[in-house]
């Protein structure tokens, strides 16, 4: 049983590690406002006085237009503090899972992107994740950074929920369809990263996502069809499908097509991701069974 601590345990993702590590390990998961990883230097004795083998990093300020704008913020978060964590971690002979992101790439390739590609980030976020990737590799070898892209899971709403949400409300929903990646549930990323908390798998750089790429409206459309097949009085049963021109409302940019290939995380760990529409089928069926009527309130 390894003693791991999260950082970030309120988070979509930071949550789902927590709660699914849980049941074989000895977890401790910190959030707002027991830490802001933003001081630098209280993170810093936190971490010095804390007892864990695997520190977990699921901070980031995780708004890619708010990185516009917040640029100091967002370097801190998503590029200093992880450098704080890994050196922290090292120090201890613990292992660090940093996690981060597919918008490091400029989404220009045809192909899924492999974790040899050159990183081109086109926007502050993806500026400071990149800068907080390689902060967090730095001092170990045994350190991990895994960059993950379009996460849904139960412990906070994403794409999936919100897109339902619309459907319930309204008689027609968009979505953008000229934008393609790989939803992913953040319980099967838990799994996936499971056999690093107790072994000495190689650390290093990992793509962990579910198989298969997609456009925003073809995930909102199947998130629409699993909760049509759960039963929920959907008023809209559509995804129209919009441009990324046309959301005047962004105004960081986005990198068009950032599927990434996941064989590297298969080959180290002999676990094969699942494809997307069947982790978002469980998914939104899970979270329909789960309301007391069977279809949300
Ligand atoms: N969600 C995705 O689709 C996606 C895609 C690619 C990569 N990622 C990466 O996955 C990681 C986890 O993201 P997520 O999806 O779980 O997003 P999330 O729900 O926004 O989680 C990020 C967490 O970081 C916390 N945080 C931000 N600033 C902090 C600070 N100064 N001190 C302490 N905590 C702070 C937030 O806390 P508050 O709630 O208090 O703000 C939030 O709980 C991030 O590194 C992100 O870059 C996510």
């Amino acid at each position: 049983m390894s003693r791991i601590l999260v950082l970030g345990g309120k988070g979509r993702l930071g949550a789902a590690l927590a709660r699914k590590w849980s049941e074989r390990h000895d977890v401790h998961a910190l959030a707002r406002p027991e830490i802001d990883v933003a001081d630098l230097a209280a993170l810093q004795s936190l971490l010095e006085a804390a007892e864990f083998d695997v520190l977990v990093n699921g901070t980031g300020l995780t708004n890619v237009d708010r990185c516009e704008t917040d640029r100091a913020e967002a370097t801190t978060v998503n590029a200093h503090a992880p450098g704080v964590m890994a050196e922290a971690a090292a120090a201890k002979g613990a292992r660090f899972i940093h996690i981060s992101t597919d918008y490091v790439f400029d989404g220009t390739k045809a192909s899924p992107y492999i974790e040899t590609d050159a990183a081109h980030p086109l926007g502050h976020y993806g500026h400071t994740k990149l800068a907080g990737e390689r902060a967090a590799l730095e001092p170990s070898p045994r350190h991990l950074t895994v960059r993950v892209s379009w996460v849904f899971g139960p412990d906070k709403p994403s794409f999936a929920d919100m897109i339902i949400d619309r459907a319930l409300a309204n008689d027609t929903v968009e979505a953008i369809a000229d934008k393609t990646s790989c939803p992913t549930s953040a319980g099967d990323v838990a799994d996936w990263l499971e056999p690093f908390l107790a072994s000495d798998l190689p650390g290093g750089l990992y793509h962990a996502c579910n198989t298969g790429a997609c456009a925003w409206r073809d995930y909102g459309q199947h998130a629409l069809d699993c909760a049509l097949q759960a039963g929920a009085p959907l008023r809209a049963r559509t995804v129209n499908p919009i441009p990324l021109a046309a959301m005047k409302n962004f105004s960081a940019p986005r990198p068009p097509h950032t599927a990434m290939d996941t064989k590297k995380l298969s080959t180290v760990t002999g676990l094969t991701p699942r494809p997307w529409q069947d982790a978002l089928e469980e998914f939104v069926l899970q979270k329909f069974r789960h309301s007391s009527s069977g279809i949300r309130n």
